[in-house]
Parts: C-alpha cells; sequence; structure tokens
C-alpha cells in the first residue's frame, strides 16, 4: 500500500493519473497538491471528490515548508511530480513562470523530500521521488534519424523544454549527491480527456465545434509521436512498480503524426459524429456549416512558431524490454475516445475556455 503525493493532479495529465491510480489501487492514498494555474482544474477531480482516500490541498510547490508538512503529516512513501507550466507557445512569451515552477519549484520539491526522508533521525528507505518529464528535453529530429532513447544527448530548444531539462538535472544530482530513489519519465506528447484547449488536439476539436480557423503553424509538417494519457499513466505505474532508482524511462507510443494529418483526421472523425448522431447538429450549430460543407477548409496556415522543433520520436526499448511496457490504446482508439469525450463534455471545455485565452493565442499568431 503507497501513500502518494501528486503534485500538478489537477493539470491534464496528473488528473487522468489520479483517477488511473484510485482505480487500480483503492487501498492507497492519494494527496493533490496544485496551485490551481491557468491549466489546473478542480472539475478535472470531480469524480474521485467523494472518495475518502482523495485529499486536496491548494497549494505552490515552490513552498517547501508546505511540502516538508504534507510529507510528514500524512506519511507520504511516494511523491508524482507532475507539476509545471506546461505550453511552449507561453514560455516563448513569458518564460519567468517557467523557470519559477518547472526549476525553482522541483528545486523545492527536491529540498523538502530530502530534509523528511534523509535528513531526519532515521533515514526513510522506501521513499521514491518520480519525477515526470518529457522527450522533448532531447532537442529535434531530423526527419532520418533515430528515434530518442535514454542516452540521447540532452538539447532542448525552447524555454519550456530547458526549463524541464534543468529540472532533470536537478533530480539526477539529488540522486548521485544524496542518495535520494529517484525516478525519471520522458514521454511524448499525450492526447485524450481533461486536456486544456491551447494545445493542438482539444484546440482542433474545440474550434471545429465553435467553426473557427485551425491554426497550422508553419508547413505544419512538424512531426509530433502521440500517446493515450492513460498510457502514460499505466507507464509512470511501472516505473514506480519494478523502475531502477536513479534510472530515465522513455514512455511512448510509437505513433508519429504530422500536424496537418492529424488535424485533418480529427476533421474527419467529428464529420462522422456528426453524420451518426443528429443530435450534435442541434448542439453545436454554429459547427454544422463548416461540417456540411467541409471541416478541413477551417485549416489556416498562420506564422510558424519561433524555435519550432521538427520531429520528437521515442524509442522505448527501454522501458518495454525491462518493465514490460505496451500502450493499451491504439491511436485510433484513443483518438475516437477522445473526440467523444470532447463531445460529450462540452461544459468542462467551456467551462476552462475563458475568453482571454483566444484572444491572447490570436494576438500571438495572426
Ligand atoms: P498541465 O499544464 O495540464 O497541468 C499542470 C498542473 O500543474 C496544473 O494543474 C497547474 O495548476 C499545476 N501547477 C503549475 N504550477 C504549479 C505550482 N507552482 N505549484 C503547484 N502546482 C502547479 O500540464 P500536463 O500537460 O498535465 O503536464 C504534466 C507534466 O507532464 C508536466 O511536468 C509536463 O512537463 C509533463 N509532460 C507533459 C506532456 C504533454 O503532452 N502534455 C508530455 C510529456 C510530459
Ligand atoms: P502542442 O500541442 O502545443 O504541443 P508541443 O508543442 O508540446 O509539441 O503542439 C503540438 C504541435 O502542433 C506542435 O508542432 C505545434 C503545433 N501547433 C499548431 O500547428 N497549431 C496550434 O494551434 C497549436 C496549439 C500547435
Amino acid at each position: 500500500m503507497k501513500t502518494l503525493l501528486v503534485t500538478g493532479g489537477a493539470g491534464f495529465i496528473g488528473a487522468n493519473f489520479v483517477h488511473y491510480w484510485l482505480e487500480k489501487y483503492p487501498e492507497d492514498k492519494v494527496v493533490v497538491l496544485d496551485a490551481l494555474t491557468y491549466a489546473g482544474n478542480m472539475a478535472n477531480l470531480v469524480s474521485v471528490e467523494s472518495n475518502p482516500n482523495y485529499t486536496f490541498v491548494h497549494g505552490n510547490i515552490c513552498d517547501q515548508a508546505l511540502v516538508e508538512s504534507l510529507l510528514v503529516e500524512n506519511s507520504i512513501d511516494t511523491l508524482v511530480h507532475f507539476a509545471a507550466e506546461s505550453h511552449v507557445d507561453r514560455s516563448i512569451t513569458g518564460p519567468d513562470a517557467f523557470i519559477e515552477t518547472n526549476i525553482m519549484g522541483t528545486y523545492s520539491l527536491l529540498k523538502a523530500a530530502k530534509k523528511v526522508w534523509l535528513d531526519g533521525d532515521t533515514v526513510f528507505d522506501g521513499h521514491r521521488f518520480h519525477h515526470v518529464s518529457t522527450d522533448e528535453v532531447y532537442g529535434t529530429l531530423s526527419a532520418t534519424d533515430p528515434a530518442f532513447t535514454e542516452d540521447t544527448a540532452y538539447a532542448p530548444n525552447s524555454p519550456y523544454s530547458a526549463s524541464k531539462a534543468a529540472s532533470d538535472h536537478l533530480v539526477r544530482a539529488y540522486h548521485h549527491t544524496y542518495g535520494l530513489n529517484v525516478t525519471t519519465s520522458n514521454c511524448s506528447n499525450n492526447y485524450g480527456p481533461y486536456h486544456f484547449p491551447e494545445k493542438l488536439i482539444p484546440l482542433v476539436i474545440t474550434n471545429i465545434l465553435h467553426n473557427k480557423d485551425l491554426p497550422i503553424y508553419g508547413d505544419g509538417q512538424q512531426i509530433r509521436d502521440w500517446l493515450y494519457v492513460e498510457d502514460h499513466a499505466y507507464g509512470i505505474d511501472l516505473v514506480l512498480q519494478n523502475g531502477r532508482i536513479g534510472e530515465n524511462y522513455n514512455i511512448g507510443g510509437n505513433n508519429e503524426w504530422a500536424n496537418i494529418d492529424i488535424v485533418k483526421a480529427i476533421s474527419v472523425l467529428v464529420e462522422q459524429e456528426f453524420a451518426k448522431n443528429v443530435e450534435l447538429a442541434e448542439r453545436f450549430p454554429q459547427a454544422r456549416a463548416a461540417i456540411e460543407s467541409n471541416t478541413a477548409s477551417l485549416i489556416t496556415y498562420v506564422t510558424d512558431r519561433p524555435g519550432h522543433d521538427r520531429r520528437y520520436a521515442i524509442d522505448a526499448t527501454k522501458t518495454n524490454n525491462e518493465l514490460g511496457y505496451q500502450p493499451k490504446e491504439s491511436f485510433e482508439t484513443g483518438i475516437a475516445k477522445t473526440v467523444a469525450w470532447y463531445l460529450n463534455n462540452e461544459q468542462w471545455w467551456q467551462s476552462v475556455m475563458d475568453g482571454s485565452y483566444q484572444n491572447w493565442i490570436a494576438a500571438q499568431y495572426k
């Protein structure tokens, strides 16, 4: 039985992880620590609200004293660290928050973990600090480069990926220098329920439903390796159960798509849903016009993201071989579930999208 502190548990992946964990391990206790930034939403955790083994704490990972007290008072043995600023575009226009949360926040958590688990009168051997990172720390690939392995040299290109790389290095250093029991997972792009509609896939689905342009940065030939979010939670689970201390594990789905192709595929899927269910045209009257003519005509090429990484691809051989990891969801099933989730959860995405975000993005990429 474990007692987890999950940072960033009100965000996209953190919330999916909390759902996954409480369902799979109903005896375990989960404490979520989240600052509820624009990306964190209590609506993501409604389904676990009444679970007696779940507690929510509104607070900042930079608050070392708070984290120390949470570790002690809840007898936490496992810290799973998702909290971060996570959107590359925001890191380009406002890197400060990324340095503060991703680097200083991780540093603060490491200090708290060391103090409570290692520096007391008795060392608590059964602890684990799991750090959730990204494939973006490895930089960018050409079309013919082999996929990233855990041995690929770090070469982050955006303020976001640089801040994540810095945090990965701090986590590694706390193991090598102080003996903190750390593991790190580097995962490819996730998609699925509760994904904030500033990221490509939910943005495209919700824009189709609002009959808005589908913005494609540059030539749209950038490639991302997409993984259904529950398969990320499953990969972290395996690392927590059997991962070797001090190691990095790549998690990915072997599922590379050019941005333009994924946007076209989603357009077709939404059209198919409208064809199957006549109620959708009544619920989303704005979308109806585009869908009846040609949804893909909403595609609009816009100015490219500065320093835009061309291709990410994960080689998860180590995780597959050592931990028996294989994603459970195919892209076909995962994206169909995702589109269906957004069609059925309009209230969620309407509530997290305040008008200011759309204005902000419009101003960036006119
Ligand atoms: P997200 O932006 O949806 O959620 C981040 C959460 O962290 C939010 O709930 C937010 O309120 C919280 N948070 C932010 N700053 C905080 C602070 N200072 N203190 C406490 N809480 C704070 O992000 P996500 O997409 O769920 O990503 C989670 C983690 O996974 C991140 O570390 C990210 O780097 C990593 N990751 C994401 C992806 C992806 O495709 N989204 C892929 C690989 C790795
Ligand atoms: P995003 O979802 O922001 O994830 P990341 O930048 O972490 O990979 O973007 C995925 C890809 O889609 C990336 O190549 C940028 C591109 N993109 C667009 O072309 N248009 C958009 O409106 C957005 C948000 C992203």
